[in-house]
C-alpha cells in the first residue's frame, strides 16, 4: 500500500504533502485533533474534547489502513500536520456504494487551497475505488466558507437537521450535502 498520495506546491510556495497515517502519526494527530477543535465552532467536538488516547489511536489508525472502505488522509508541510479528512463506506452491499467525508484544516493554513488539495484527493479516490456512487457531508448551516468550498467542487444541498448542533447553548442546523458520482 502506497502512504504518499500525492505532493504538491500551494500557491504561497509551501509544500504540501498527501499520505495515508501510520501509527507514529497517532500522537501528533491527538494533539492536532485538539487543537483544531477549538479553533472554530464548526467540528462535533471542541478544543480538548477529542478525547481518544494516543494508544487508541493507533488502534485506530491500524483499524483505518486495513479497512479497504475507509481512506484517512493526512496533509503534511514541513512535516507537521495541517489537515486530516476521511472518506469512508459502509460495509453493507446494499448502502456500501454511499460514502460519507469529514475535513479539517488547522487555522494557521486556512486559505492556501490545503482544503481544496484533500478535498480533490478524496473524491478523486472516490472516483477510482469503483462502486462509490454517493459522497455526502454535513455541515453546520452557518460555516458558510465550508459550503462554498463544498460547492466548488459540486456538492449539491439536499437536506437539513434542524438544531442538530448546540454550541454551549445556541442551536444551529446541519446541512446535508451530497455529490452523484
Ligand atoms: C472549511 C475549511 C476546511 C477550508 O479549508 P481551506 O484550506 O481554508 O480551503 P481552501 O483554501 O482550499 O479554500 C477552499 C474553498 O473554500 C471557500 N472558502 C475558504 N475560505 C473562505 C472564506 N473566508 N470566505 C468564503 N469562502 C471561503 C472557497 O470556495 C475556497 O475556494 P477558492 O479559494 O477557490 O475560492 C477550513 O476552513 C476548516 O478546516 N475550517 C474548520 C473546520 C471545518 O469547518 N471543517 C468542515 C466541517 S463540515
Amino acid at each position: 500500500m502506497s502512504y504518499i498520495l500525492k505532493e504538491l506546491t500551494l500557491k504561497n510556495g509551501d509544500h504540501l504533502i498527501l499520505r495515508r497515517p501510520t501509527v507514529e502519526d497517532a500522537e501528533d494527530m491527538v494533539e492536532y485533533l485538539n487543537i483544531v477543535g477549538g479553533e472554530s465552532d464548526n467540528l462535533l467536538f471542541g478544543k480538548d474534547e477529542f478525547h481518544l488516547t494516543a494508544e487508541q489511536e493507533r488502534e485506530y489508525i491500524k483499524n483505518v489502513n486495513s479497512n479497504p472502505n475507509v481512506l484517512m488522509i493526512l496533509a503534511t508541510i514541513n512535516d507537521d500536520i495541517v489537515s486530516i479528512a476521511q472518506i469512508s463506506s459502509p460495509n453493507r452491499k446494499r448502502i456500501a456504494h454511499n460514502s460519507e467525508i469529514a475535513i479539517s484544516v488547522k487555522k494557521e493554513h486556512w486559505k492556501k487551497g490545503v482544503g481544496s488539495a484533500v478535498m480533490e484527493a478524496l473524491i478523486h479516490h472516490a472516483k477510482k475505488q469503483g462502486t462509490i456512487k454517493n459522497i455526502s457531508l454535513g455541515v453546520k448551516a452557518s460555516n458558510i466558507k465550508a459550503v462554498k468550498m463544498y460547492e466548488k467542487f459540486g456538492f449539491t444541498k439536499v437536506g437539513v437537521h434542524k438544531n442538530y448542533f448546540n454550541i454551549n447553548g445556541d442551536f444551529d442546523d446541519e446541512i446535508i450535502m451530497d455529490l452523484y458520482i
